[in-house]
């Protein structure tokens, strides 16, 4: 892979070990991928940020860069955490806490940004066309998909490395040629809200694996839509963006012809469901993080009706959004819901808390609850979800 001779200095370690052991991991990941070079990135999202999935052979690792003067040299913001200090952190042992509190002390040493947060596209909107190094799968492919930024699916290790190189190897979704669709499908059913574009997601994942569709037929493309399609698209396959602009019929002939009908993704939402709970021990909204509409949305359906004493209601987002959205916020938090900022039930100790049932509206926390928070799952809309929490 060519280096330029400030490149192959830092290789050679003259610019501090931090420096050294980065470009040695992009190197390595570029060579892998038959990179030619280093690509220049306006930003680094990085995932493994969580306690409860990173661990504490990782967390040192952290420290040791952090210890060597690691500085972040581009815009660098991080997944959400295990836990909030002010609800959760409170029900949850000290050690934990303590050993979270570190692994973010580290990140902030090294110029992150404590944005905690899936969806870092609220806070700062990538340009289109820009080069990232994002590790969040689900904001991956909105990214590409959606923003039409340019960004591979990076694991934990090389956004890090990336944030503090400020570049990341030009291979994969950084090739104008990697772009193109490999499947033409089209949605001949209309989807009635983003759970069954979450449901859509899911079984496009497991039939394409990596292949890029282009989908037709999507009617309603609203962000959370959107969103929600990303999410479950990079759960269940390695697809890293899709196109739902309708493309020239030319160029859409010689592709993989896929058809999704009502029954897909009827049968795609019963399979997300593991049990069918009508008193959960939790409702979920927000994986991933609540954009400051769905905030709103939840509060104006709410009204003044309450949580179920028995239920936990949590609706998860970024620090940022819960603060833009105050107003909303106070209202369901006055009805008994938490608004929780930072964290999301995937990452956090649910067993812990007692949690043993989810009622979810999100294909991806579906998907992943009954392993990660072994959990039994109820997958359903928004509005059934508010309706069950308030009923309990
Ligand atoms: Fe975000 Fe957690 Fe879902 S990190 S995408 S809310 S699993």
């Amino acid at each position: 892979m060519y280096l330029t001779k400030e490149e192959e200095r830092i290789y050679d370690g003259e610019r501090g070990w931090t420096n050294q052991m980065c470009m040695r991991i992009l190197v390595r990941l570029g060579e892998l991928f038959n990179a030619a070079k280093l690509v220049r990135i306006s930003s680094a999202h990085v995932s493994g940020v969580s306690y409860k999935t990173l661990g504490d052979a990782p967390a040192e690792f952290l420290e040791a860069l952090a210890n060597a003067g690691g500085n972040v040299k581009v815009r660098a913001t991080l997944n959400p955490q295990s836990l909030d200090t002010e609800y959760l952190g409170r029900r949850l042992e000290q050690s934990l806490r303590e050993k979270q509190s570190n692994i973010l002390r580290q990140f902030e040493r090294m110029g992150f940004t404590e944005s905690l947060t899936c969806t870092p596209y609220y806070l700062k909107k990538p340009k289109r066309d820009s080069h990232l190094a994002w590790a969040e799968s689900s904001a991956v492919v909105y990214a590409n998909s959606v923003i039409g930024a340019w960004t591979n699916r990076e694991g934990g290790p090389s956004a890090l490395a990336a944030a503090i190189i400020g570049k990341t190897p030009d291979y994969g979704i950084h090739k104008p040629e990697n772009r193109q669709p490999k499947a033409l499908v089209t949605v001949d059913t209309a989807l009635k809200n983003p759970t069954e574009f979450g449901a859509l997601g899911i079984y496009l994942g497991r039939l394409l694996r990596d292949g890029i569709p282009a989908i037709q037929g999507l009617g309603n493309t609203s962000e959370n839509c959107l969103k929600q399609l990303s999410a479950a698209l990079a759960s269940t396959g390695m697809v890293n963006m899709f196109h739902f602009k309708r493309k020239s019929q030319a160029k859409t002939e010689r592709l993989e012809k896929v058809c999704v009908e009502a029954r897909d993704i009827k049968n795609t939402v019963e399979s997300l469901s593991t049990r069918e709970v009508s008193k959960p021990d939790l409702v979920f909204i927000g994986c991933p993080h609540c954009s400051l509409g769905e905030i709103k949305k939840i509060a104006l359906l709410m009204k003044d009706n309450k949580v179920n004493k028995e239920t936990e209601f949590w609706v998860c987002t970024s620090h940022y959004i819960k603060e833009e959205a105050g107003e909303y916020v106070a209202q369901i938090e006055k009805n008994g819901g938490h608004v929780l900022a930072g964290v999301c039930t995937i990452v956090s100790w649910t067993e812990k808390l007692g949690i043993r049932t989810i009622m979810t509206n999100s294909a991806k926390t579906a998907y992943y609850a009954p392993t990660m928070n072994k959990a039994e799952v109820t997958f359903r809309p928004l509005k059934e979800c508010l309706t069950t929490a308030l009923r309990g």
